[in-house]
């Protein structure tokens, strides 16, 4: 008997030092909250991975309904309703279908060759759902942050920009305000916003803004912006 006490001990302590070891290497992923961006980590995820056969006239879009073009027609669903339920990636069905928990032949992505999303993307998008399934603040996390790095060296107080055209972009209302002319964003029409006009080279090529051969804006950062002006230019 005392042996088998002595053991038990051994045991006890052997279950308390590993379940220590445990916690030590799990606490900092779950104590840490996460907040990824959907914009530009979870629809690059999406986009590589399922958007072929979730857009109109792709396989999965025909047979459920279910588009994953945007933020608005994700969070939709398929023609049965959402399968993603902000704040518990467990019972999303997005989620069931990605860590194939479901039915074995609804595995996503379609298709026996495929290559699902990586444990880091699952853990994202997990991340993501159970942050709230948010979409990006469109002005503040995208819009703001991109006119920081391209424009605001010359457009706020002392800056070249704005000495000469009275363009400040260091806060919404400033930027929405405008040059010493008037405003530069009609909300809702990204065309014959001047903003747009200079950032696309639409203008006279002198005024092609960054003006002196500043880095220019990605593709991607201009139709972040055009996107936001489309949406209202609201400030969110
Ligand atoms: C090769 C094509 C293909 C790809 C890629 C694909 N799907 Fe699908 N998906 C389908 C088809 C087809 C259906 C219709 C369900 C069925 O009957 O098999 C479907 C249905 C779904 C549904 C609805 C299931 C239901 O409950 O009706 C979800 C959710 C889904 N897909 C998520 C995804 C996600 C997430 C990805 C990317 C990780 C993805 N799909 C990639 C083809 C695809
Ligand atoms: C290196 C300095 C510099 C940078 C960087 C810069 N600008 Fe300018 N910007 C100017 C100057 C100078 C003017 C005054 C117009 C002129 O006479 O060239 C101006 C004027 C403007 C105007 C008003 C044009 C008009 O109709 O009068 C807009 C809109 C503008 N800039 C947008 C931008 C945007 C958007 C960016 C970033 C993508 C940017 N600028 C980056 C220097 C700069």
């Amino acid at each position: 008997m005392p042996v088998n006490t002595l053991n038990r001990e051994k045991f006890g302590l052997l279950f308390a030092a590993l379940a220590l070891a445990v916690m030590t290497v799990w606490s900092p992923v779950s104590v840490e909250a996460a907040h990824p961006s959907f914009k530009s980590v979870i629809y690059p995820i999406l986009e590589y991975y399922c958007l072929e056969c979730h857009q109109p006239g792709g396989r999965g879009y025909e047979k459920s309904g279910f588009d994953m073009r945007t933020y608005e027609s994700l969070m939709k669903g398929t023609k049965h309703g959402p399968v993603v339920v902000p704040g518990d990636a467990f019972s999303s069905n997005l989620m069931v279908l990605i860590e194939g928990r479901g039915d074995k032949s609804l595995k996503m992505p379609h298709n026996e060759y495929r290559l699902g999303p990586s444990k880091t993307d699952r853990q994202e998008i997990r991340a993501w759902i159970t942050d709230g399934a948010k979409d990006d603040d469109a002005f503040h996390d995208a819009v703001h942050p991109s006119l920081g790095i391209h424009c605001l060296e010359c457009h706020q107080q002392g800056g070249r920009g704005y000495d000469k055209s009275g363009l400040d972009m260091s806060t919404y209302e400033t930027l929405m305000k405008g040059t010493k002319h008037g405003p530069v964003v009609v909300p809702g029409d990204a065309f014959s916003s001047n903003l747009m006009v200079l950032i696309e080279g639409r203008a006279d090529k002198s005024l092609d803004m960054p003006h002196f051969d500043r880095g220019d804006l990605s593709r991607w950062e201009k139709h972040l912006i055009r996107a936001w002006i489309i949406g209202g230019a609201k400030n969110n």
